[in-house]
């Protein structure tokens, strides 16, 4: 019995401590990809075996630019180049931005997080 009541209470810290963790610090760019983006896209040039295309060397790149990953006609034919507005227009709600995409994402992420995020990735090598 004593035992069951001193689990809850732990349980309930650990939850205490997960409900309060949005109020620290800002994520950076870097740990908010790492959280909504790392599962399915890496950075640097090649394809690997992600789910996504690599996100390396975005910044004035063609859409479905990398060669060897087998992105969906929608995003072949959409003629976008990624720069800070498209990419933001893009993570805020990629079905609107490119109907018939074949990223399966739903943005969790706050305008000011999802800005922050999008210069980050643009920075990258
Ligand atoms: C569930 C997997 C998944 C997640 C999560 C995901 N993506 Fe994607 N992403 C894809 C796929 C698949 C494509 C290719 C879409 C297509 O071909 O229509 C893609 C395409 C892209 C492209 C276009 C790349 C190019 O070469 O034209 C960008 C930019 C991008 N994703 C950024 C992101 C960012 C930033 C995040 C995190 C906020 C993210 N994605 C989250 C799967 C994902």
């Amino acid at each position: 019995m004593r035992r069951a009541a001193g689990h809850r209470i732990g349980l309930g810290l650990i939850v205490c401590l997960l409900d309060t963790a949005p109020m620290a610090e800002p994520l950076s760019g870097e740990a908010l990809f790492a959280v909504a983006c790392e599962a399915c896209h890496s950075l640097g040039p090649e394809p690997d075996h992600r789910i996504g295309p690599p996100l390396g060397g975005l910044h004035g790149r063609k859409a479905a630019g990398v060669r060897g990953f087998g992105y969906s006609p929608a995003l072949q034919a959409s003629g976008w180049v990624w720069t800070l507005p498209t990419t933001v227009a893009w993570l805020s709600d990629p079905d609107a931005a490119i109907p018939n995409n074949a990223m399966n994402y739903v943005n969790a992420l706050s305008a000011e997080e999802t800005q922050r995020l999008a210069e980050w990735l643009l920075a990258q090598p």
